[in-house]
């Protein structure tokens, strides 16, 4: 076991600072899968064939400790990450999730804490989240149609558990309040207008999600791909929009507003206009392996040496060595035709994280 670490010895290492990769990119963001499990099973993400009952998921001894989610995210601090999200598989999963919220809080240089979850569970924790220093949460919600959101999640209810999280979330004064809706072709495409009236004139934006060919389980094919420019399209012909300047560099979205003042709409475009350039997000997986990319094949195993005592300043040299050594921009040398045949071996979005 490790002795608690002091902020200040992260503070104090020699090699401490901003840190860049081959392509000049900083690292600013972690995202911590603190959950490899979910309750849904949405067949882009973890299809029920594969995930199944007798599916091996990881034991809890085999995932990060809070301990040893803190220990990591704060040496990640000591080079350069300011921003942390947790995510899944589904956070809201992880037991007293609230108080890896409220100890990440405490790391000297964390500016923004953030959660994505599948909203199920959001309602009962969205005070305590926010009370122990939560900022802001992505709900992920493809469509308000009951039969639709049940196919997109591989046939669960919940549509009202989720909508009753996102209203406890604004009323806990989390902000912002974002809705991710991946769109497939043929599935929920037509829903995506009515998701956007609902929230038009709220506080909460809607962000528009291409299918994306994470992993290789999720059957992906280009023609399930709706593209942001199409989507902006069929938007278009029904409010008026304007393109927003971006704000900061790494932002993933291209975001519009409404000319009427109702509130903003965000496209992630990862397949058709990629967005590696100013890539600055790092992942910790539930089992302490440390990816570049949500691509990935392969990362760094943080989990063994965390075990076996290695000091904070051995562990932030595995990171800024992982880091430092980094070229990748998979989305941007992705072929369509060639990502539908699934060459590469990538690591699945429940256990890296979205
Ligand atoms: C992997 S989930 C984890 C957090 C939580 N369970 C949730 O659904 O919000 C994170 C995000 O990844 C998105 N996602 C998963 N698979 C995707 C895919 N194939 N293409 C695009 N987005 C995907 C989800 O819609 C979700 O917004
Ligand atoms: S997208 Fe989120 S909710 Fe859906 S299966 Fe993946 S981890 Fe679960």
């Amino acid at each position: 076991m490790h002795d608690e670490p002091d902020i200040r010895a992260v503070a104090m290492l020699p090699d401490r600072g901003l840190v860049r990769d081959r392509l000049g990119r900083p690292m600013r963001d972690l995202r911590i899968s603190v959950m490899d499990r979910c309750n849904f099973r949405c067949p882009y993400c973890m299809p029920r064939e594969t995930f199944h009952e007798r599916y091996r998921f990881l034991k809890s001894s085999e995932r990060l400790s809070f301990d040893e989610i803190v220990r990591t995210a704060r040496v990640a601090v000591g080079l350069g990450v300011d921003k942390i999200r947790l995510t899944g598989g589904e956070p809201l999963l992880r037991a007293g999730l609230a108080e890896l919220v409220a100890e990440i809080s405490t790391i000297e240089g964390v500016d923004d804490i953030a959660l994505t979850t599948n909203g199920v569970l959001l309602a009962s924790h969205a005070a305590e989240l926010k009370g122990n220093g939560l900022h802001r949460v992505t709900v992920s919600l493809d469509s308000l149609d009951e039969s639709v959101f049940e196919r997109m999640n591989g046939g669960f209810g919940g549509l009202h558990q989720v909508l009753d999280g996102i209203e406890a979330a604004l009323e806990a004064g989390l902000r912002p309040v974002k809705v991710n809706a991946v769109v497939k072709r043929g599935v929920n495409d037509h829903t995506v207008l009515p998701l956007l009236a609902r929230f038009r004139g709220t506080p909460v934006i809607v962000r528009l999600i291409e299918f994306m060919d994470v992993g290789n389980r999720n059957a992906w094919r280009p023609d399930e791909v709706v593209s942001s420019a199409e989507l902006l399209g069929s938007i278009r012909a029904r409010w008026p929009v304007r393109a927003l300047p971006g704000r900061i560099r790494g932002e993933v979205a291209e975001r519009y507003a409404y000319e009427d003042g109702a509130g903003e709409i965000g496209f992630i475009s990862s397949v058709t206009a990629p967005f590696c350039g100013d890539c600055s997000r790092a992942r910790l997986s539930s089992e302490g392996v440390f990816y570049t990319c949500l691509f990935a094949g392969q990362g760094t195993d943080l989990r063994s040496p965390l075990r076996a005592g290695a000091a904070d300043d051995e562990l932030l040299a595995i990171i800024r060595r992982a880091w430092t050594g980094r070229d990748d921009r998979y989305s941007e040398l992705r072929d369509p035709k060639d990502a539908a045949a699934q060459p590469l071996r990538k690591i699945e979005m429940h256990y890296i994280g979205g």
